[in-house]
């Protein structure tokens, strides 16, 4: 692993830490983790129940609070990212909203990177404002533009990186010097970079999201998200809101999300290499426009993607020439690359972002954060790597 990698937060390496951390194990001796499916808990006798309401004896009360299983991957989520405490939710968006709303209040100020996965951009643009929380947009690279949009009233910053589907790189530290002049808490979305290859705590940052759907299940199977931050924040404001609200994952989905990270430096490690393989493919090719990837030093921020991520990460981009029409053929020709807005699975799949996951904004906004109609995404799987670049071509051949 680089050295911009995960640390361990025990006395153990990453990856045990990710097979080992957390677990629960009943009187069974198990040796896979439990997955309890309960909604409710029963009590030795109603003293008991009372003690348990009043917080004077630890144990679980109901799954909407807390379960077993989705504590265990809590838990193993926290050591991963060095993090003081974690909430499991129901998606990566669960995860996104709950994080704004059990914080912010009418006449809050919120300052946010244009370049957001498309929900996200709905939450900070369209949401918060209905309940009189302001927000200002910025160009997430221009950490001028940060600076000036501050306001003494601005509570949180917000940015994902690379961000979604242009691969932007933004100067996490940088902005979280800022946050912190402001007395503002900075909020990343890394979902893009994979706990692996970014740590945005270390970084300064005080909150992480992640859409725990993508590389952390890893297999494109269950919906889920994460929250984590310090203990003031997550019982300060997220646990009673999560409590109260109910956006709380399945423990089903928090078991398979659980088992995912037992694999996950394995997995991410063959997505990068394999994506990294692609990109210079790509860069040799008369038919694609322009590659965007962060671990090629043609990418503009690629020292800063370097020195914070380490490497390029799992995700590549990149622009056919002939406009959308080639972009279609392109898709349309591919065989084992799939035709999909999802990412972070076994499976290769591609995303032409201007007609889906971005669709929604306007044709000027997309332009602005150069979401062109020649640009495809492609989330790299762990199939072969020449079968993929052997699909690739038969997509170029087809333009
Ligand atoms: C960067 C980013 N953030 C958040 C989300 C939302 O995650 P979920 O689909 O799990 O709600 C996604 C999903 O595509 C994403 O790509």
């Amino acid at each position: 692993m680089s050295e911009n990698s995960n640390t361990p937060t025990s006395e153990n390496g990453l990856a045990t830490d990710l097979i080992h951390e957390g677990i629960l194990r009943s009187q069974f001796g198990e040796t896979s983790e439990g997955l309890y499916l309960t909604s409710g808990y029963v009590y030795d006798s109603a003293e008991q129940a009372e003690a348990r309401f009043k917080g004077e004896d630890e144990g679980f009360i109901y799954s909407r609070f807390a379960n077993p299983t989705v504590a265990m991957f809590e838990s193993r989520m926290c050591a991963l990212e060095g993090a003081e405490m974690a909430r499991a939710t129901a998606s990566g968006m669960a995860a996104v909203t709950a994080t704004m709303l059990c914080q912010l209040s009418a006449g809050d100020h919120v300052v946010a990177a244009k370049a957001l996965f498309g929900s996200c951009r709905y939450v900070i643009e369209d949401l918060l404002p209905r309940f009189g929380i302001g927000m200002t947009l910025v160009d997430g690279k221009d950490l001028a533009q940060w600076e000036t949009a501050m306001r003494p009233n601005t509570k949180i910053l917000f940015l994902e990186s690379p961000t979604n589907p242009t691969l932007e790189v933004v100067d996490i530290a940088g902005v979280a010097k800022i946050a912190n002049a402001g007395d503002a808490l900075l909020v990343v979305d890394n979902v893009f970079a994979t706990p692996l290859h970014q740590r945005p705590l270390a970084l300064g940052a005080h909150i992480v999201v992640y859409s725990a759907t993508k590389h952390i299940d890893g297999q494109g199977r269950c919906l889920g998200g994460v929250v984590l931050g310090s203990e003031e924040f997550i019982m300060g404001h997220l646990h009673t809101f999560l409590r109260q609200t109910g956006p709380s994952i399945s423990p089903f989905n928090a078991w398979v999300m659980l088992k995912g990270l037992e694999t996950l430096p394995l997995r991410v490690a063959r997505h990068v290499e394999t994506a990294s393989q692609i990109a210079d493919y790509l860069h040799n090719e008369a038919k694609i426009s322009r590659v965007l990837y962060p671990g090629h030093k043609s990418h503009p921020q690629h020292d800063l993607a370097m020195k914070q991520m380490g490497s390029g990460g799992p995700m590549v981009a990149f622009e056919v020439a002939g406009g959308k029409a080639a972009a279609f053929k392109f898709s349309n020709a591919l065989r084992i690359i799939r035709i999909s807005n999802n990412l972070g699975d076994a499976k290769s799949l591609i995303t032409h972002p201007s007609t889906t996951t971005h669709q929604r904004l306007s044709e000027d906004a997309r332009l602005e954060l150069d979401i062109t109609d020649a640009l495809l995404r492609i989330s790299v799987g762990l199939e072969d790597a020449a079968d993929l670049i052997r699909d690739i071509d038969a997509g170029l051949a087809a333009i």
